[in-house]
């Protein structure tokens, strides 16, 4: 016992010393004052830690022509930022290590302001100085940091960062993953200007079960002794006054009069401003309301079927991370083409750009955190990571109408550690925002993929609002898909069910007869096959089959085949649609 409460101990404190060199999140970026760092940054690859010995961010210079200096940012080359480093240069298509980035920028501070510097991610883990002294650090590769940076900046900056996408085992996720390991500064950096005193978070929703009442909740950057902040929607003839009284809090609920639901059909989202202190920080924001009855889904009180797709975030063109607006507008046309009204976004947060896009575009999302796999479950510094994550996503994210599953785990085994590790996870995620529904996807009696009959009874079933299973029989296992045809299913949970994955693999453009792996006709028959049997489960309420697109994988090695892709994509990582595309598209179209 003492073990665990000194392990605890040494814990929170390394907890507070790493939250302590980072400023809280500040929600809702893209609609504050800010000035963009995006854009060709130089770097040196760090394979030796000397960049920690020498100082990098120091950026000495020889004061003669005798003095040795061994790195130099001026004659370093570039990368663009964001972006991962892998795309961008055959030298780092496979590199995992450290790499310090280095940009010089002129800013013109205005003493009554605060500045934050914020990372919409980088994988993962960051250090970070500006002139010569360090801001901080921070670990998880999807997540979005910030530092304040108000005492540092000056008319000409230098920013030095270290990123070091090396995998541990006690990091989310753990040291092996079906995905690229793509390293780097992923997403926007950006400067926030703000007034002294701020609204750095809040969260507007309607009440679950209520239909028209509207619970906001506010955050200062800091306590005041008294104020109030005004809440405008000004379609809804709505002004409410938020009081804070000796907090950095504050909350009112209030009538949302005749409010039009947000939903796939009619995306409705309307303008809110919130004021404080002489500023006003807007937003657009949807309303809906989203709850589980027995096994139905209920969105907006009727009952929904989740037309799905699993994506992950990388673009098939340019073999790297989406970071862009147009790239993420680019998978889910994909995905509104093939008929979905949901998305998957797997394994990992991704980039807010998508999540704003489904707002707008009308598509339903699932989000996760890359809890994935038989990760660190007794380390309570694994804990730690994973809770800040899931903490980040839901401070980003719980203010788009579109997300309304938050998931915590894909495919882990049945153990008390692991149980205990996700029930603190979704103690957390209901506790900060009861308005969504929580989900994992777990497996269906093992991973026996040819048994006939399929028993979902995993415990942790108790714990989440819908039953979400990967399933692939007909892929992995003995059995092809024809097999498909007397499998039954048996949930032991009266909870919506859904498919969170099932798949195949298919080289677009390699035709052979259907019993040919690999073949587009093998991958047809297969999700006939699986679409056959998903009519048959009466307590089915939505699937997102794996995977829109061909990704990069380094499990998959096949020659001429895998190529280090894993092949499952319904589009192929040139963007050519493969057969079974329209035969998912098809059966969408038979759902609407
Ligand atoms: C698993 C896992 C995916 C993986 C897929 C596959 O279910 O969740 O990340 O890519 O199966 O094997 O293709």
């Amino acid at each position: 016992m003492k073990k665990v409460a000194g392990v605890l101990c040494l814990l929170l404190v390394f907890i507070a010393g790493a939250l302590a060199e980072q400023y809280p999140q500040i929600a809702n970026v893209y609609n504050r004052k800010i000035t963009s760092l995006n854009g060709k940054w130089k770097y040196i690859i760090d394979q030796g830690d000397i960049g920690r010995k020498r100082g990098f961010w120091l950026q000495e210079r020889p004061e003669s022509r005798s003095d040795l200096v061994e790195y130099s940012f001026e004659t370093a080359r570039q990368l663009d930022v964001p972006g991962d480093w892998n795309s961008q240069s055959d030298e780092l298509l496979y590199y995992e290590g450290k790499i310090w980035y280095q940009r010089d920028f002129s800013f013109s501070p205005d003493e009554e302001k605060r500045y934050f510097l914020y990372f919409g991610a980088a994988n993962y883990h960051t250090e970070a100085y500006l002139n010569g002294k360090r801001l901080g650090s921070h670990k998880g590769g999807f997540n979005p940091f910030n530092f304040e940076i108000t005492s540092l900046l000056q008319d000409k900056n230098s920013l030095v960062i270290s990123v070091d996408n090396s995998r541990h085992e006690e990091q989310v996720p753990t040291l092996v993953s079906d995905w690229k390991n793509f390293g780097g500064i992923t997403r926007d950096v950006l400067i926030l200007e703000e007034n002294d005193s701020f609204i750095r978070d809040f969260s507007i929703q309607l009440k679950p079960g209520s239909g028209n009442t509207i619970e906001a909740g506010i955050a200062l950057d800091r306590a005041v002794e008294t104020g109030e902040v005004v809440l405008e929607i000004p379609e809804l003839n709505i002004r409410e006054k938020i009081r804070i009284n000796n907090s950095d809090r504050g909350s009112a609920s209030f009538a949302a009069g005749n409010l039009l639901y947000w939903s796939p059909e009619h995306p409705k989202t309307y303008e809110v401003h919130l004021s404080w202190g002489g500023a006003t920080l807007s937003d657009r924001i949807g309303f809906r309301t989203i709850q589980t009855s027995g096994t139905d889904i209920l969105l907006n009180g009727k009952p929904v079927f989740l037309r799905g797709i699993s994506i992950h975030e990388e673009n098939p063109f340019t073999r790297g991370r989406v970071h862009a607006r147009e790239e993420a507008r680019m998978l889910l046309n994909w995905a509104r083409e093939l008929g979905c009204n949901f998305v998957r976004l797997a394994h990992y947060p991704h980039n807010e750009h998508m999540i704003r896009l489904a707002d707008e575009m009308g598509l339903l999302v699932w989000e996760e955190i890359p809890v994935y796999w038989d990760i660190q479950w007794d380390s309570p510094r694994t804990l730690s990571l994973a809770s800040e994550m899931l903490d980040d996503l839901i401070t980003r994210d719980r203010n788009r109408a579109s997300v309304i599953i938050w998931s915590v785990a894909n495919e882990t085994d049945i153990s008390e550690h692991r149980n205990l590790f996700l029930r603190s996870l979704i103690d957390q995620a209901r506790e900060k925002d009861p308005y969504r529904l929580i989900s994992a996807a777990l497996l269906a009696n093992g991973e026996n993929h040819n048994s006939r009959m399929k028993v979902v009874n995993d415990p942790f079933g108790e714990y989440v609002d819908i039953i979400s299973i990967n399933h692939y029989t007909g892929w992995y296992g003995s059995a092809l898909p024809d097999a498909l045809k007397q499998v039954d299913w048996e949930v032991k949970f009266d909870k919506p069910f859904f498919f969170s994955e099932f798949g195949a693999g298919a080289l677009a453009g390699y035709h052979a007869d259907s019993l040919t792996r690999w073949s587009e006709e093998y991958q047809a028959w297969y999700y006939r096959e699986t679409l056959s049997m998903c009519e048959r489960i009466d307590q089915l309420r939505g699937m997102s089959p794996w995977i829109l697109t061909d990704f990069q994988s380094p499990r998959r090695p096949l020659g001429n085949i895998q190529d280090g892709f894993n092949r499952k994509g319904l589009i192929s990582s040139k963007g050519e649609k493969k057969m079974a595309f329209y035969i998912l598209q098809n059966f969408y179209l038979s759902k609407q």
